[in-house]
């Protein structure tokens, strides 16, 4: 049984993400999390670089491992309540890995 129900990491390291507003998207994503009474239930970490640099900010979620790519400040309360709380993927901010990501 895991500890979290969801568990959400955005990178905020890297050469990319950090200078793509990872930073806020992580802000973001945490204060609706916790703006919903969620924070022990849903964790938001701030993670590392995920190796899919100059799509993000990435962001990706588990136990579902759905990917999330250029995700905005305006787009984390559709993730949080679509999906960490609907259970449904935001499918129009999914990241679908076309071409290498840059290094
Ligand atoms: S800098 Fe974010 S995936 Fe590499």
């Amino acid at each position: 049984m895991s500890i979290y129900e969801k568990h959400v990491f955005v990178c905020v390291a890297g050469k990319t993400c950090p200078t793509q507003g990872s930073e806020a998207v992580w802000q973001a994503l945490r204060d609706e999390v916790k703006a919903c009474g969620k924070l022990e239930s849903i964790r938001v970490n701030k993670a590392g670089c995920l190796a899919q640099c100059g799509n993000g900010p990435m962001v990706v979620v588990y136990p579902e491992q759905v990917w999330y790519g250029h995700v905005t400040v305006e787009d984390t309360a559709a993730i949080v309540h679509e999906h960490l709380l609907g259970g449904q993927p935001v499918e129009r901010l999914r990241y679908v890995k076309t071409k290498p990501a840059a290094s």
